[in-house]
């Protein structure tokens, strides 16, 4: 069985006070949940102080993005023996670094394998633009997108990952994709490509979180989708309240079916 993940990404928001605030709020609001599992992802500045504050609780720690080498000058990047012990996870690959910071697909693998070898979990953000979703290209799409993220790992790395699938017309616009249509994509073009690249079983091991405009209303309706294991949360993990609601929809719906 799957554990939802339910992982905020404050993208570039909150000062280091501001962020210690809202997790202490997160860690008090969660502290009883334990059949899902609860990360936030905080901007560089603040993983120490939140990690810190994190400490023996059940919310987890994740960066937002990392660079694939190990060291060396690349001003202004972090490299992921940096990160080692300071988070659980990474994002990767979201849609907004590779739109304004050209993150490419083979970067997007570089920092898979680079973020591996460091124990550190990959949250691999995949998705379609508005375009090629109207034009029916969404399969084909995010099929390639996996593909050359997961090229040249192991089925066992590739269980142990999370995959994110945000189509980008659905993040911070108010739109979402329709439950079943998320489902659809996620079970077809995501599971189904890993399916092809390995096996059934690493298909169905790998936890997959839906992405764009998740929010209080309406996580249950994706929690309901048997492919869907979770959110990756943006505007809406932003305070506390509604962060919190979300993971205890998500374990609501859980102990309903
Ligand atoms: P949103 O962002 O929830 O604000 O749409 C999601 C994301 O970009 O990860």
């Amino acid at each position: 069985m799957r554990k939802p993940i339910i992982a905020g990404n404050w993208k570039m928001n909150k000062t280091i006070a501001e962020a210690l605030e809202l997790v202490r709020a997160v860690r008090a609001g969660v502290r009883d949940i334990s059949a899902v599992e609860t990360v936030v992802c905080p901007p560089f500045v603040a993983l120490q102080a939140v990690s810190e504050a994190l400490t023996k609780s059940n919310v987890g720690v994740g960066a937002q993005n990392v660079f694939y080498e190990e060291k060396g000058a690349y001003t202004g990047e972090i490299a992921p023996g940096m990160l080692e012990g300071l988070v659980d996870y990474c994002i990767i690959g979201h849609s907004e670094r590779r739109g304004y910071f050209g993150e490419t697909d083979e970067w997007v693998n570089k920092k898979a394998k680079a973020l591996l070898a460091h124990g550190i979990t990959p949250i691999i953000c995949v998705g379609e633009s508005l375009e090629q979703n109207q034009a029916g290209e969404t399969d084909a799409f995010v099929r390639s997108q996996v593909q050359k993220a997961l090229a040249g790992l192991s089925a066992e790395q590739v269980a142990r990952l999370v995959i994110a699938y945000e189509p980008i017309w659905a993040i911070g616009t108010g739109l979402t994709a329709t439950p079943i249509d998320a489902n659809r994509i996620i079970s077809l073009s995501i599971r189904g490509a890993i399916a092809e690249m390995y096996d059934e079983a690493t298909a169905q091991a790998i936890r997959i979180q839906y992405g764009g405009s998740a929010k209080p209303e309406n996580i249950a309706s994706f929690m309901e989708q048997p492919d869907i294991d979770g959110a990756l949360v943006g505007g809406a993990s932003l305070k506390a309240d509604s962060f919190v609601t979300m993971v205890r929809e998500t374990e609501r719906v859980l102990a309903r079916v």
